[in-house]
């Protein structure tokens, strides 16, 4: 069997193992999700969110891009994150970026990838930023780790920027941003714990969008 048709012998399955322990489970999943958490990762097939954090269907709201970019004027994940905030009001939002990230990679690499270039321009200007610190570290694996670390840092500053967020922390408290990293070789998922009310108010001394 090719593994194409494979998966709809796979989606029986589940179905069935899903019925038998839980026989309204489908019913009750169509019905409404309440996620707590907002997920934005790399779309690279080897970072899969509901495995490595252990959750159910319905548990995560998720986007996914290469290299796990958020992007000012991409309406794609701002229309997330603005859904995910203001509609699902989910209490943590994480940006994961993971080790051997191939889009990293591609912005470490001194070469024309057509399309892609203004995508990666936003990992190049991370460098930029902390070139001080990343042109100290001679050895370049260590180099790439910590620009995937960096890269995921300022996407939750990029998060942090937005009135969604700022606006609904003031009322409610939430969402806590966090900053993820998955080390592959491992399968170790990394908290790099920011400081997110730091980071907030160090923001908004620039970025406030909440009118007070
Ligand atoms: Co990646």
């Amino acid at each position: 069997m090719t593994l194409y048709k494979q998966v709809f012998e796979n989606n029986k399955k589940w179905v069935n193992e899903k019925t038998a322990a839980n026989k309204d489970y489908f019913t009750n999943l169509a019905k409404e999700q309440h996620p707590e958490f907002l997920y934005i990762g790399c779309s690279d097939s080897r970072v899969t969110a509901e495995d490595m954090m252990g959750v159910e269907p319905g548990q995560v709201f998720i986007h996914r891009n290469v290299a796990n970019l958020v992007v000012n004027t991409d309406l794609n994940v701002m229309s997330v994150i603005n859904y995910a905030v203001r509609h699902l009001k989910v209490k943590h939002i994480i940006v994961c970026g993971h080790y051997n990230c191939g889009g990293v990679k591609a912005a470490m690499t001194p070469m024309d990838m057509g399309i892609l270039n203004p995508w990666l321009r936003n990992i190049r200007d991370v460098y930029r930023l902390h070139k001080t610190e990343l042109n100290a570290i001679a050895d370049e694996n260590a180099r790439y780790n910590r620009l995937v670390e960096l890269n995921v840092q300022e996407q939750c500053i990029n998060i942090i920027k937005t009135a969604a967020v700022q606006q609904s922390y003031i009322a409610n408290k939430y969402p806590a941003v966090h900053g993820w990293v998955f080390d592959i070789a491992h399968g170790k998922l990394i908290d790099l714990n920011i400081n997110f009310d730091e980071a907030l108010k160090d923001i908004q001394s620039i970025y406030n969008l909440t009118g007070k």
